[in-house]
């Protein structure tokens, strides 16, 4: 039995310290913390090092048990204390590797474009053209006024060229009323023809959308709207292409069966002229194969849609063009795409294509 009242021993002192050290060391959450226990227990100061002097009071033997007794201790606490540093920096090591960075921003979200109906609908007219056999060919929205109008057979007195119809084009640095220069915003895709019989021989097979501008501002007219140029130019053709072409075209691009006719019109550039009408298709009798449009409000109860102007190509537009319409004959037509993509979409007013109104065009994506 011990004495409880009696002073404790040197080992038992030593048993306390140990004990108070572990604790503390298990406080001790980083390499500073570990330093101040290692001073408060093994430093100059230190609690252990001061028990150390009780040796001297002690009898030679028991000296030797507390001098190995103080050794293991220390040895002990020292081991202790690099085995915390270790755990420590293997915990931030550890940490370290298992952070994650979120690198997974979202972008913002980007509302991708559609296409522009008017756009749409041209890009399908080439595809269906192409699918035919012509070549897209391009031209310039300022034109040469001998393209525009001289080359195609219209004279210089032609109404076509009045002022209500035609944009004069000034020549740089010109002040308005000044004369204007002999460029004209095309009136029509129609010059395409003269630059491609200018630079092609035949045979020559090729269609050329683009916009063409006109002074002309009504609720069906715009100032600029879009058409589509078509030709055709090889020996031997002839009229029954034209008609077989366009009611190729007209099945590609409505549907089948469509009937599709001709009335006898005037254009200087053809000869004889005509403008092509399409049977309506919004408006067929049910039934496959049917030739009978009843007549709505898209036709104006006529049955029929007038799509644009065709012809054979006029030998003096040939001559002026360097081809001799004694060996070639061929057609031409142009019409409106703008009304082709009302039809299409049900688009009652020609402006809302081209007012830039994000609520519109937003309801065609593609
Ligand atoms: N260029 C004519 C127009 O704009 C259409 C047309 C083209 C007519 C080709 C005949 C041949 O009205």
């Amino acid at each position: 039995m011990t004495d409880p009242t009696a002073e404790p021993s040197p080992t038992q002192l030593l048993e306390r310290e140990r004990e108070r050290f572990e604790a503390e060391l298990a406080d001790a959450v980083d390499e500073a913390a570990i330093y101040q226990v290692q001073v408060r227990f093994l430093g100059k100061k230190g609690s252990v090092t001061q028990l150390r002097k009780l040796m001297a009071k002690a009898s030679p033997e028991e000296r030797k048990q507390l001098g190995q007794a103080f050794n293991e201790t220390k040895d002990a606490m020292e081991s202790a204390m690099e085995a915390r540093r270790k755990q420590l920096e293997d915990q931030v090591r550890e940490l370290e590797l298992s952070r994650r960075v979120d690198l997974s921003l979202c972008p913002s979200p980007r509302q991708p474009g559609s296409l522009h109906p008017i756009t749409a609908t041209r890009r399908r007219l080439e595809r269906v053209f192409h699918r035919l056999g012509f070549d897209v060919f391009d031209g310039p929205h300022v034109e040469a006024e001998d393209y525009n109008f001289d080359k195609l057979n219209i004279e210089a007195g032609h109404p076509a060229r009045d002022m209500q119809d035609t944009f004069f084009v000034l020549p740089p640095g010109a002040k308005r009323g000044d004369e204007p220069s002999n460029f004209v915003l095309r009136t029509h895709t129609s010059p395409v023809q003269v630059r491609t019989m200018l630079t092609h021989r035949p045979p020559i097979k090729m269609v050329a959308p683009g916009t063409v501008f006109r002074r002309d501002d009504d609720p069906t007219h715009s100032p600029m709207f879009n058409q589509i140029e078509g030709l055709y130019v090889d020996r031997g053709v002839t009229m029954a292409d034209l008609k077989a072409t366009l009611y190729n075209f007209v099945s590609a691009f409505f549907g089948a069966g469509l009937q599709v006719r001709f009335r006898p019109s005037y254009f200087p550039f053809v000869e004889p002229g005509a403008e092509f009408d399409v049977q309506c298709p919004f408006c067929r009798e049910a039934g496959q194969g049917t030739q009978i449009s009843r007549g709505c409000s898209v036709c104006k109860q006529t049955g029929w849609i007038e799509l644009g102007g065709a012809g054979m190509v006029h030998p003096a537009v040939f001559e002026h063009c360097g081809i001799d319409p004694e060996i070639y004959t061929g057609w031409a037509f142009g019409f409106g795409i703008d009304r082709m993509a009302m039809l299409r979409y049900g688009v009652p007013d020609l402006k809302l294509f081209f007012n830039g109104d994000l609520r519109f065009l937003e309801q065609f994506p593609c």
